[in-house]
């Protein structure tokens, strides 16, 4: 018989699934089971000796778990995955791996408003040095390298402003300088981007966004070589403890399994989106890597295989006008997180980076009236009516 590659959707659907071996059952199950029973106390010794396979305990590792994480190395092409509680789990449980008192640490100065502040209130209270720097720049990222650099990590592209970095260009940069790079690959999912591939040491994602995909579940995934996964799992991950729930697994391997196929709708969708809100006269600015006017339109097209489903714009008359088309949608629900099925707004300074303070947010760009939009994998046309009323609110507004 011949040998033949999965493709992305067939490895989303077969990788690390089988049916289950006790019943045949088509689907496995979900092993909601907190411990597991040893034979006798010499296999115990040799499962937390790590001479034998196996589970002993729920937060050390679980079937269901362990059907999420090869699913995800697979579309990830890594060696090994750990799955998490949440996503800021997934970077915490990360970089508490990777850093230490007297490291440093270069980040992204536009990233997720919790991973900010956890860089610049906690990790700095551990005696880590931080510098953020815009890192669409890769000159920035070398200005910024110091002989205690231990990691370089970096969102792209980057909530809330779609900012995208050189994965490969910043790869080379950590490695000269015996140094790591960490990408949160979030808004572009395996199904657009593989930053592993591009020289990466580790990716990590929010779950809860486009992986699990429906909006029912929050969780973390961690993909990278099988020492350093095994590093983050044991001691890391068993000792900080912030496991996945074998049911929040199960419906994130669902979600998996229409990856491919939601996220084709997503870019289609927001692709449209962005197009029709960049000649909106009531619109200021649009940022999406998937337009030309995108300052890394380019650098997006040569490392995603497409341009994703998030987008924030700017509206005329400052905080009113983007206030105005948030209180005035209705088929677009007002809330934060991203990469469901539905569409969802927010209001950025608000809602996904609080945690920055004005100045912070201004100092990089983030307006106060700023807009983002997760374009869910409803027909555009309707995505776009239903803004299109809601900007119609902001002409009334005489701005
Ligand atoms: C880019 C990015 N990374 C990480 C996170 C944190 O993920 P979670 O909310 O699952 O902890 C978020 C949440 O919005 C995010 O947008």
């Amino acid at each position: 018989m011949k040998n033949f590659e999965l493709k992305f959707n067939a490895k989303a659907i077969h990788a690390g699934s089988k049916p289950c071996p006790a019943t045949g059952a088509h689907i496995g199950p979900i092993y909601r089971s907190s411990t597991f029973v040893m034979d006798n106390v010499e296999q115990a010794i040799r499962i937390s000796q790590g001479e034998e396979e196996g589970y002993s305990y729920g937060r050390f590792g679980n079937p269901t778990e362990t059907e999420l994480e090869e699913k995800m190395a697979a579309l990830e092409n890594g060696e090994n995955a750990l799955a998490t509680a949440s996503g800021m789990a997934a970077i915490t449980t990360t970089l508490m791996t990777f850093l230490k008192n007297g490291d440093h640490l270069i980040a992204g100065d536009i990233i997720y408003g919790c991973t900010y502040g956890l860089i610049r209130d906690i990790l700095t209270k551990y005696g880590i040095e931080v510098t953020f720097v815009d890192t669409s720049d890769l000159e920035n990222i070398k200005k910024a390298i110091q002989p205690n650099t231990k990691v370089i990590y970096i969102e792209t592209p980057c909530n809330p402003v779609l900012r995208i970095a050189d994965i490969g260009g910043a790869a080379e940069i950590a490695h000269n300088n015996g140094a790591s790079l960490i990408v949160d690959s979030t808004f572009a999912t395996p199904f657009l981007q593989n930053p592993l591939d591009l020289g990466a040491d580790v990716v990590v994602h929010s779950a809860t966004k486009y992986l699990g995909g429906h909006g029912d579940i929050v969780g973390g995934i961690i993909v990278s070589s099988k020492e350093i996964i095994s590093k983050i799992r044991d001691p890391h991950l068993q000792f900080f403890g912030g496991i996945i729930s074998p049911g929040d697994a199960f419906l994130i391997i669902r979600g998996l399994k229409t990856l491919g196929i939601r996220m084709k709708a997503h870019c289609e969708s927001a692709q449209a989106v962005a197009e029709y809100l960049e000649e909106h006269p009531m619109v200021e600015k649009v940022y999406y890597p998937g337009l030309p006017s995108h300052p890394q339109h380019e650098l997006a097209k040569k490392q995603m295989r497409g341009f994703g489903g998030m987008m924030s714009f700017d509206v005329k008359g400052g905080f009113e006008g983007g206030k105005t088309v948030m209180n005035n949608v209705k088929l677009i629900s007002l809330a934060t997180s991203l990469g469901c099925i539905d569409s969802l707004i927010q209001h950025s300074p608000s809602m996904s980076h609080f945690t920055m303070s004005k100045e912070e947010r201004g100092k990089v760009g983030i307006m106060e009236g700023q807009v983002r939009l997760s374009v869910g994998i409803e027909e555009a046309e309707n995505i776009i009516e239903d803004l299109e009323n809601a900007l119609e609110e902001v002409k009334k507004l005489g701005v």
